[in-house]
């Protein structure tokens, strides 16, 4: 079987085409002011990211509550003050036509300390990891 050509379109099931094969993935940026709004690094970093020739860009990271972050720098989308930057920031990653995702994260359980030492979750349970918040039972 041949392999496709990184070229070449994808439709996806959405309906959505990307104009090639190549995305980015997603790399959390840690590149937020203190408040969790885009910052004009940020949306450097998308303009070249743009204009790399991935037909998709996935952001990083971008936390629903400020009270959960993974890491600090996130963006936080968790009130309309956010929009501005987002509208930015979504203007510099479509600079060359290309899409981008926004990847919406809430880390639940798995909230890094010291951020988070009481994070929230569907789960009770703590998740066994080193450097993610592990108590005593
Ligand atoms: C610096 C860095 C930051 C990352 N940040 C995220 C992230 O914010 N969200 C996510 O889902 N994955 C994140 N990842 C994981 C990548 O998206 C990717 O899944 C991982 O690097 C495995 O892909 P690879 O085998 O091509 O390296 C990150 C990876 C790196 C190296």
């Amino acid at each position: 079987m041949m392999a496709p050509d990184l070229n070449q379109p994808l439709v996806l099931p959405c309906g959505a085409t990307l104009s090639n094969r190549i995305a980015k993935a997603a790399m959390s940026e840690q590149l937020a002011d203190r408040h969790g709004h885009v910052t004009r690094e940020l949306r450097r970093l998308y303009d070249i990211w743009a204009r790399s020739g991935a037909a998709l860009l996935i952001t990083g990271n971008v936390v629903t509550d400020r009270n959960a972050l993974v890491e600090p720098g996130n963006v936080i989308a968790d009130n309309a003050a956010a929009l501005s930057g987002l509208r930015l920031l979504a203007r510099s990653a479509h600079a060359a036509g290309g899409a981008v995702w926004m990847q919406i994260n809430h880390p639940g359980r798995v909230a890094t300390v010291p951020f988070n030492r009481r994070p929230r979750g569907p789960s009770a349970r703590r998740e066994p990891v080193p450097g993610f918040n592990i108590r005593k039972p």
